[in-house]
């Protein structure tokens, strides 16, 4: 199934309202901020959303801990996701909460059709259970702690459960899955990851558990209403009934589904790789082009948690380092996929070295010196040299090898091809010297000047999607009109004669202060 090319349809998960947001949640919207972004500017019809996940057990457990209404205490950790959303410029076009009314009715006519189509039958549950990941495990996936305590692999507590049940027919669809699986060879991605489903899928599946009775909080089964759906169930619906499902004659549904990326940490994959395309082909729905894995944070060394007391707010993230920092560091640091750690150290050293230094040294000098010897207008080229040409050329390239970087969604192979340019245009102004031409030969100075600003036109174009705030500053000090900076300009200039405003420098370095600590 070819992704569609006009228009682009990305969801993060919808987040647990258990606990107050933190960089995990920061980091997947992040990753799918930067692709929206990226599609509108490449001329795509996009549609981004996000949300909260409210029901099941965990929530319930938090609300009654936290001695709230679980309703009202969902409604005010829900306000903190979305103003989450706002420090990290989320461009999100929906948010979708599972607690509303829309989405209720969504899930309980995927049930019904699941229903009709003979894939869910009643009987009765007993197994494994881990509250924390809302999720079933088989005997041999636990693990006996020297403490007595069982767990899962995600080191979550289990704990016996015994109830009445309905179940979806999983097992009758393994077969289909795997040669889903072969025929979509990047539904998974990445490619190790891909490797984990296709194991767990081959191991054989069992029916899955859909309904509970143990609990309230959740969205009653229709016609028995003893039983609450699955929290996974309800949850993974939402990606379809933010376009207005069941109506599929919806504009919304007709034009987005299937959606080309569902973003979601490694943790959670099993639940989109496997359980969502069959409840979709169970109810005859399109199966989602892809599903993106990425990896885990941790906090200079250590597992982040309420009991360290170590979790990285994004609030105080951002308002240390900047927001645009921020999101260069987290999609700069570590390849999209793999784990790694935040330190204070790495921030401040790409902050100082790639943006500072790298990036912000190239715009610094080179706007300076046509402020000062250009009469604060894009200076006027002459002849090209094939030095000219050759950087001129590379920064033109950038376009085509970081749209196909993006389309993996490998976003720190874009970051890490962008700053090759980067450098290799320092080199060019090092070697080409402007400010001696300055003395002898003030029209090669010209050119020399040009090709450099020219060469960040690109680079600043592509950056958009990444530092927005940053970007846009130096554009303005590029002189590129705000009708110019889509992708499809790509291949224009900048205009001789161009009045510029007076550079401001747009990545100041970072000042260690006294406690590095967040
Ligand atoms: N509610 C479910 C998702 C349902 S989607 C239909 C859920 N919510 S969550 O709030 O627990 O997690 C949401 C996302 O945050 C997951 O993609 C998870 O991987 C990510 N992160 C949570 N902690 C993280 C880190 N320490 N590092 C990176 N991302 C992590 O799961």
């Amino acid at each position: 199934m070819p992704a569609s090319a006009g228009r682009y349809y990305l969801t993060s998960p919808i987040y647990y309202v258990n606990a107050a947001p933190h960089i995990g949640h920061f980091y997947t919207t992040l990753a799918c901020d930067v692709l929206a972004r990226f599609m509108r500017l490449d001329g795509r019809e996009v549609r981004f959303l996000t949300g909260t996940d409210e029901h099941g057990q965990k929530i319930e457990a938090a609300a009654k801990s936290a001695g709230q209404e679980v309703k009202h205490y969902c409604d005010g950790i829900a306000e903190k996701f979305k103003s989450m959303s706002q420090i990290l410029g989320s461009t999100h076009d929906d948010f979708i909460r599972t607690t509303e009314q829309r989405h209720i009715k969504a899930v309980q006519a995927l049930w019904q059709k699941l229903q009709e189509k003979g894939d869910i039958y009643l009987g009765s549950y007993a197994g494994w259970y881990a509250v924390r990941d809302e999720a079933f495990y088989g005997e041999n996936e636990l693990t006996l702690g020297p403490d007595g305590v069982k767990r899962a692999p995600s080191g979550a507590e289990v704990a016996w459960v015994e109830e009445p049940s309905y179940f979806f027919r999983l097992s009758a669809w393994q077969d289909k899955l795997l040669e889903f699986y072969t025929a979509n060879p990047d539904f998974v991605l990445p490619t190790s990851r891909r490797n984990e489903v296709l194991s767990f899928v081959k191991n054989g599946l069992t029916d899955l558990s859909i309904s509970r009775t143990s609990f309230k909080w959740g969205i009653p089964v229709p016609g028995d209403p003893n039983h609450v759906m699955y929290v996974w169930l309800d949850a993974l619906t939402n990606y379809i009934s933010a376009l207005g499902y069941p109506d599929q004659d919806s504009a919304l549904f007709k034009k987005f589904w299937p959606a080309d990326l569902h973003m979601v940490g490694k943790d959670i994959l099993r639940f989109h790789a496997i359980y969502w395309p069959a409840f979709l082909m169970a109810a005859d729905l399109p199966v989602p082009h892809r599903v993106y894995a990425h990896g885990w944070w941790t906090n200079e060394g250590q597992k982040m948690s309420k009991s360290l007391a170590n979790v990285i707010e994004p609030a105080a993230l951002v308002g240390k380092y900047g927001l645009d920092a921020v999101r260069f560091f987290l999609l700069r640091e570590l390849p999209f996929g793999s784990d790694g750690d935040f330190s204070h150290r790495a921030m401040v050293n790409r902050m100082n070295s790639e943006l500072a230094n790298d990036l912000g040294n190239l715009l610094q000098r080179v706007l300076a010196m046509v402020a000062k010897n250009c009469e604060g207008k894009t200076p006027q080229p002459g002849k090209f040299t094939p030095e000219d040409e050759t950087i001129l050329a590379q920064s033109k390239a950038l376009y085509s090898s970081v749209k196909a970087a993006i389309e993996r969604q490998q976003f720190h192979e874009v970051l890490e091809t962008i700053w090759v340019v980067i450098r290799a245009a320092n080199g060019y102004v090092a070697a080409m010297a402007p400010w001696e031409l300055r003395k002898t030969d003030s029209a090669r100075m010209s050119t020399v000047l040009y090709v450099a600003a020219e060469v960040a036109r690109p680079i600043a174009l592509l950056l958009q999607p990444f530092m927005p705030d940053a970007t846009a500053k130096m554009l303005n000090i590029l002189g590129v009109a705000a009708e110019h900076r889509t992708f499809a300009t790509i291949n224009q200039s900048l205009v001789p004669g161009t009045s510029l405003p007076v550079p401001v420098p747009v990545f100041p370095r970072f000042v260690e202060e006294e406690s590095p600590k967040l």
